[in-house]
């Protein structure tokens, strides 16, 4: 394969852009290396109404800069007070509705305990073609008991989505940052372009508990689902090798402030963003398959949502690099993206870089 790789512009299946002062400094980051963005809606407070989302967007415009013609795709949170009436509003407006497992992840308190109570609200969105968005974990069985964090992804699987699929067939639905081996063996089984579709994180790629741990605890890499074993990461990179048309990149690019993050309880999710096309482009490298890259990166996830794939293109060359500074927002607060040579895995040199 050769040195240098020309895609089209890539799509971020899944990327928090936050608010204020971090939106504005995160916004551009993403404007610049991505065409267009899934923007999650678990701001505080969630975007949950058609109107939230347009006064988000304009935010998040505003922030783009000056010549980017990035374009945010705008989400709902499953919250309680969502309404079938809300879903039917959005249509043409709204790309999608996420659901987060009460208590699973940052701001997830606004969500249903299960997916599956959301009866109404899911009826809907099958007949209108709205997609579900899955946070796939289970975090609190039905006697309200906090599950193994480990084993919240395994137990989503084998467990809901199969009554949920069989409940609502028609559901347009994308299980969002696979990080298990039980997630991409039902992917590999059931995954079908247009209708069943998931989403990858560059952290779920590079690294597994091993790294979260090394030489004591590793709050870059704290996320949810949570980073697995060595075999469960082999398998998420099993099924990105495969090329298959219902698998894309997401970032789940996350920023947190600094102090959320080196604190006594480190928020979950890890800012992604400045570093994701070069880390899946090196990846998809060691893997032996940058002829997958751009389908990946580029095309299979507009075709889910139904927009059109990118005119721009970038090019990526094979050059060593290293990130070592926060970016800081205008307010003076450091954000660590992750493989960052300071507070990384101390070997963080990535082997691809966007040409200039
Ligand atoms: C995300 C965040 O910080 O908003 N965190 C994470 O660990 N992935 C929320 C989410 O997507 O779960
Ligand atoms: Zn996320």
């Amino acid at each position: 394969m050769s040195d240098t790789i020309t895609i089209k512009k890539p799509f971020d299946a899944h990327v928090h852009l936050r608010r204020g002062a971090m939106l504005r400094a995160v916004t551009p980051i993403t404007a610049e290396r991505f065409a267009s963005a899934i923007v999650m809606p678990n701001t505080e407070p969630p975007i949950d109404t058609v109107e939230m989302a347009a006064e988000y967007k304009k935010e998040i415009l505003a922030a783009v800069p000056v010549g980017n013609s990035f374009e945010p795709l705008m989400t709902l949170y499953l919250t309680k007070n969502l309404t079938p009436a809300e879903i039917e509003k959005g249509v043409g407006n709204i790309h999608g509705v996420k659901s987060y497992p009460y208590g699973a992840t940052t701001n997830s308190q606004w969500g249903y305990r299960s997916i599956l109570e959301a009866k109404d609200v899911l009826k809907k969105m099958e007949e209108v073609g709205m997609p579900l968005l899955l946070h796939g974990e289970v975090h609190l069985n039905e006697h309200n008991e906090e599950e193994d964090p480990y084993d919240g992804e395994r137990l989503f699987i084998t467990d809901i989505l199969p009554r949920l699929l069989d409940a609502y067939p028609r559901l347009k639905v994308s299980l969002e940052h696979m990080s298990s081996a039980s997630a991409v063996d039902f992917m590999e089984k059931n995954g079908k372009e247009g209708q069943l579709v998931a989403t990858i994180t560059p952290t779920h790629l590079l690294y597994d508990r091993r790294q979260a741990f090394s030489g004591g605890y590793r709050p870059l890499i704290h996320m949810k689902p949570l980073v697995k074993t060595s075999a469960d990461r082999e398998r998420v990179r099993d099924i990105a090798k495969k090329g298959l048309p219902f698998i894309s990149a997401g970032t789940d690019s996350a920023p947190h402030p600094e102090g959320k993050k080196f604190s006594s309880c480190c928020a979950f999710g890890t800012f992604t963003s400045p570093v994701a096309v070069e880390v899946y482009t090196q990846i998809f490298d060691e893997l032996g398959c940058l002829d997958k890259l751009e389908n990946f990166l580029s095309i299979n996830g507009p075709r889910f949502y139904g927009v059109e794939p990118s005119k721009e293109t970038i090019t990526l060359v094979k050059k060593d690099w290293q990130t070592t500074d926060p970016v800081v927002t205008d307010e003076g607060v450091n954000l660590w993206p992750i493989c960052n040579t300071v507070h990384g895995l101390g070997n963080e040199t990535i082997h691809w870089q966007i040409a200039k």
